[in-house]
């Protein structure tokens, strides 16, 4: 069933949805904005709509363009002239049934050929393992898809050449390969995902590069303000990158969700460098906020996981992450390639600025070589947290807080418990505690802590002694060896000090990833896909 934006999720509202005839079915993911007045007119003129959904009216729409003698495809393409919203979608009709039409405005369409098959899907990991060749679609393009056969033309008709996109994924990627599931695999390929981002990035000589950056050193140069757009753990990883750029590249940085960004009035030009963070590169909210962008003139440099998504196709600039596809809903490996990449681009900022000695520069990129192992023997001690978890099942509340770059690991480790365990979770900034939340703070709550070496560590310890004294279950994530910070705690995840303060987060996230994970599997919940959510959301 797909995701519900119209409807409660039932059988009527399930797609595929037919026509009066019955001869017409369609499938669609986005959402049609002008359905009620649509919907309206086709009841006044004797319609039969039987689900609550907005993506019935199309189908019906279709049916009176093929009453009046057009083909299915000109039928469609009459249609979408006239639907305002997100589409991608897929339609058949009884008379020809080796035909399926697709099209798509904003919402993602792939389609695929292996020999005499074709297919049409949302992304690219549905077609591994299936699909030989790769094609995308753009905006107001539909698709006629026969056994063997795909043609493009745009709404009015005229051709669209074929393009076949790389693909380098294969399907043991998509594959469990003997885990129980995705998220833990995903969780286990961590190591990897980050060695392979950081390949050819950072150079022998101690410099960097940014292969896929179409945006000159001239054009960085003239940089003098960074805005940051994203959703959900993507934002996450943004809010770690404006410590790392404001620090390293001296750069004021803003950051928005992507969903507010583009409905108010933000201060952009020219000089402006917005950065678009999108695992997918197909998060509706944050297309459309890089799109609000560039017509604002500013540049736009996309950071995504999927080469050739729309984010990837439209930006000035993209910077890979190269953690293969992610089938978990719950971001972890992309999320914590999104925070090496980022930190990539900061010191790439701070190194065409001219702030840098070389001997500091390849300190800190010896620092970054150096994560993959580290986070390697953090997802060593999953056993461990697995007994944190266990002693923290019965909790009704979970709070998580942090100060600095540890904000955003708490917001993070309270998203992915409130993702796939379905437990209430909250993440503060810890000083920000005892201005209200704390109120909520009593025996029974757990509070997580991030509890390691930065320069604020002594702050995070007087706000942990605040909950401890209000009865609060205490869970600290710590450096290995630090007695002192485990002193205050009734359990820790422990974790290996990062060879730069600005780089905790891409270690402190994971025993956090494997906490909600833990708590998940306890209650029986499917930690790959969780109620309610979809791993790319394509609707507003
Ligand atoms: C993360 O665990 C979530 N599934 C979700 O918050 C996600 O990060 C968000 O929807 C943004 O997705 P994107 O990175 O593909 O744009």
């Amino acid at each position: 069933m797909r995701w519900a934006t119209h409807g409660k999720p039932s059988e009527a509202n399930a797609h595929p949805h037919l026509d009066c005839t019955g001869n017409l079915a369609l499938v669609h993911n986005g959402i049609i904005e002008n359905f009620s007045a649509l919907r309206n007119d086709l009841l006044a003129s004797g319609h039969e709509l039987r689900s609550d959904t907005d993506t019935e009216v199309l189908v019906h729409l279709i049916e009176d363009e093929i009453s009046q003698g057009l083909g299915l495809a000109e039928a469609l393409s009459a249609v979408l002239g006239r639907v305002t919203g997100a589409f991608a979608l897929a339609v058949v009709h009884s008379s020809d049934p080796d035909l399926v039409v697709a099209a798509r405005r904003v919402s993602p369409l792939v389609l695929g050929r292996n020999g005499d098959v074709s297919m049409v899907a949302s992304d690219i990991p549905a077609l591994l393992g299936h699909a030989k060749e790769f094609f995308v679609l753009d905006d107001d393009q539909l698709a006629l898809v026969r056994p063997g056969a795909l043609e493009v033309r745009n709404l009015d008709g005229s051709p669209v050449p074929l393009r076949p996109r790389a693909v380098e994924w294969d399907l043991e990627a998509a594959e469990r390969s003997g885990y129980p599931d995705f998220m833990s695999k995903e969780i286990h390929e961590q190591p990897q995902a980050l060695a392979d981002t950081l390949a050819g990035r950072l150079a022998e000589e101690g410099s960097l590069r940014l292969d896929e950056d179409r945006l000159s050193d001239e054009d960085l140069r003239s940089v003098d303000k960074v805005f940051v757009v994203a959703c959900g753990s993507s934002l996450h990883a943004g809010l770690v990158a404006k410590h790392a750029i404001e620090h390293w590249a001296r750069l004021p940085v803003e950051i928005d969700f992507a969903s507010e960004f583009r409905y108010r009035d933000p201060v952009l030009d020219g000089r402006t460098l917005v950065v678009a963070i999108s695992q997918s590169g197909e998060t509706i909210d944050t297309l459309q906020a890089a799109r609000s962008a560039a017509r604002q003139r500013a540049r736009v440099l996309t950071v995504t996981n999927v080469v050739d998504s729309s984010m990837a196709r439209e930006s000035d600039a993209v910077l890979y992450t190269r953690a293969g596809p992610e089938i978990g809903v719950a971001a972890t490996k992309t999320h914590l390639t999104q925070i090496v990449a980022l930190d990539v681009l900061a010191l790439y900022l701070a190194q065409v600025r001219g702030l840098f000695y070389s001997n500091e520069l390849s300190l800190l990129l010896d620092g970054l070589r150096s994560l993959p192992s580290l986070v390697e023997e953090t997802i060593e001690r999953s056993g461990e947290v697995q007994a944190t978890a266990e002693r923290c099942a019965e909790a009704g509340s979970f709070f998580f807080i942090g100060r600095h770059v540890g904000y955003p690991v708490a917001l993070e480790g309270a998203l992915k418990l409130k993702e796939i365990s379905y437990l209430h979770a909250e993440g503060y900034p810890a000083g920000e505690l005892k201005h209200g939340p704390i109120a909520l703070v009593q025996e029974g709550s757990v509070v997580v802590a991030v509890a390691t070496r930065t320069p604020l560590w002594e702050k995070v310890a007087s706000n942990i002694a605040e909950v401890s004294a209000r009865g609060a279950r205490v869970v600290v994530v710590a450096n290995e060896g630090d007695t002192e910070t485990a002193a205050l705690a009734d359990d820790v995840l422990w974790v290996p000090k990062a060879p730069s303060p600005l780089f905790a987060p891409v270690l402190d996230v994971v025993p956090l990833q494997l906490l909600a994970y833990h708590l998940a599997r306890l209650r029986g919940n499917d930690v790959d896909r969780p109620r309610n959510l979809a791993k790319t959301v394509t609707v507003e």
